[in-house]
């Protein structure tokens, strides 16, 4: 008999068949997540668990599953999931590393340069019909050419954004809780102490996972310490930006703008005051969202899955 496997979202075809011809699937067939009892109840007679970043993994949750063998997290990060419960159950978890590097760089390197020439509000401002002329002064933005860029987080993602950043002669620097001297040297990129990056930078861009140290990183302090013609970006997870902090400093002008793909909370409600701000442009957690970079993590996942569920070790391990 097939082992009994949950996946909480639809996959991409080919995923999805390499899937079935392993296992017994069973599926959340729908765009929304699952309501965390469903869940609940989906895995109590399940050996794998294949999970997106919008599903609550914890304690409980394994409990309710005693046969569970495999959790497989399709995404890099994996902040929902209570991976110290998991190792104490001695269930294995995996993740998606590396196929969305690229993808994920590239949408931050998109964000960066659409905050800061207003390419969202400028193209509202044709399409309300207010473009009346060419403007010496209209639509001012910042400029991206030379200049500098401060990476939190100097990971795979920080790392590749910063080789982007080196075609647009930017002088790159990073925070990290660990220096990498490798990088540094390849990337021509210099580690400073966060208050100094944030002082310094005229783009920001965060690249960290969420960990408790993480969460509130980009607060009131760090954000009165940045210029005022900043721009933030955050592809990472949004409880590393205080949003209404962040609500401040956009309206009073101590930071130009930020880019958003990850919000806290998440989705950020239609009513919420930063989407009434100009200079606040959010996009919908799409960073990793191109067809090559979500197929591949789908296959990373199921094989995850698959490994987990045949007492193997996993392809790619987090505990
Ligand atoms: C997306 O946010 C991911 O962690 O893969």
């Amino acid at each position: 008999m097939l082992p009994k496997v949950y996946v909480t979202r639809r996959l991409p075809a080919i995923a999805f068949q390499e899937l079935q011809a392993a296992c017994s699937v069973d599926i959340w067939d729908r765009e929304v997540p699952p309501p965390y009892e469903t869940l609940l109840e989906a895995v109590r007679d399940k050996e794998g668990l294949l999970c997106l970043l919008t599903d609550r993994i914890d304690s409980n949750l394994m409990d309710a599953a005693p046969g569970l063998r495999v959790i497989s997290q399709c995404a890099v990060g994996y902040d929902n999931v209570d991976v110290a419960a998991a190792s104490a159950r001695s269930i294995r978890v995996g993740n998606t590393p590396g196929v969305l590097t690229d993808a994920t760089a590239d949408f931050a390197f998109t964000l960066m340069l659409s905050a800061a020439r207003r390419v969202v509000e400028a193209a509202d401002f044709v399409r309300q019909g207010r473009w009346e002329t060419w403007g010496l002064t209209l639509l001012l933005g910042q400029s991206a050419w030379g200049a500098t860029l401060g990476i939190i987080g100097f990971g795979r993602i920080g790392q590749a954004l910063a080789r982007r950043a080196r075609g647009f002669d930017m002088k790159i620097l990073y925070y990290d809780l660990n220096r990498n001297p490798g990088a540094e040297a390849e990337l021509g990129a210099t580690w400073l102490p966060l208050d100094e990056l944030l002082s310094q930078a005229d783009f920001v861009s965060i690249h960290t996972n969420l960990t408790p140290q993480m969460r509130g990183l980009v607060g009131e302090a760090a954000l009165r310490r940045m210029k005022p013609n900043a721009v933030l970006v955050n592809t990472a997870r949004g409880p590393i930006v205080d949003s209404q902090a962040l609500y401040r400093a956009l309206s009073e002008g101590w930071i130009a703008a930020a880019a958003l793909d990850v919000t806290d909370p998440e989705p950020l409600p239609v009513e919420h005051p930063l989407l009434s701000l100009p200079n606040c442009l959010v996009v919908p957690h799409i960073a990793s969202a191109t067809v090559a970079s979500r197929t591949r993590m789908a296959q990373m996942a199921v094989r995850n899955l698959v490994a987990g569920v045949r007492r193997q070790p996993l392809p790619f391990p987090i505990n």
